[in-house]
């Protein structure tokens, strides 16, 4: 199955053959959600595989059973992580509260970055979006309403992720919003 792949850290894809890659990988979970967990976990690999200089890639999912919505941790690559962040606090917090991509530069200049590893230094935390569009059905309202989870990559480095960054991993994120969060299977 990873005939194309040799080792952990090898680049030798570029984006666009990634995300194919990554589409291919992936079943429709069609509401399953041990199909949704196969498929991040695999997404998380990849990530990790493919991008240089990171010490933590993975997910956080929506948990919608309290009074505000919860970051619950999903799939991940890296060191054991919080488990629960709630929308509004943390970069990932933040992100999906907002349904903006955050690029941090320096974790600590974010007020109220949460820290899991203290080698982090930097951060980009892009939303996933139900049905992988930031506006279903083309509707302006508030983004958070469609946010499922986030996509969180974590740098040793300063300044690690760019603008181009961002771009590149919210179409990853659109991938993934597709696949794994139709429409059809909002809960
Ligand atoms: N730094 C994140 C918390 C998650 S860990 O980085 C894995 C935040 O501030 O939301």
């Amino acid at each position: 199955m990873f005939e194309p792949f040799s080792r952990l850290g090898d680049k030798r894809i570029d984006d666009e053959t990634f995300l194919q890659t990554l589409g291919a990988l992936l079943d429709p979970s069609e509401g399953s959600v041990a199909l949704r967990y196969c498929g991040l976990a695999n997404a998380a690999a990849l990530l990790w595989w493919y991008l240089p200089d990171l010490n933590w890639a993975g997910f956080y999912l929506r948990d919608d059973d309290g009074d505000i919505p919860i970051l619950r941790l999903g799939p991940f690559q890296g060191l054991p992580a919080c488990t629960s962040i709630p929308f509004g606090k943390g970069v990932c917090g933040t992100a999906a509260s907002t349904g903006l991509p955050q690029v941090v530069a320096d974790v600590h200049a974010f007020a109220g970055h949460i820290s899991c590893d203290s080698a982090s230094r930097s951060e980009l935390v892009v939303p996933i979006f139900l049905g992988g569009d930031p506006r279903p059905g083309g509707a302006i309202g508030d983004p958070s309403q469609a946010v499922v989870g986030v996509i969180d990559l974590d740098s040793p480095l300063a300044g690690r992720f760019e603008v181009d960054d961002a771009s590149f991993v919210e179409r990853v994120a659109n991938v993934l919003g597709e696949k794994l969060f139709p429409y059809q299977s909002a809960s």
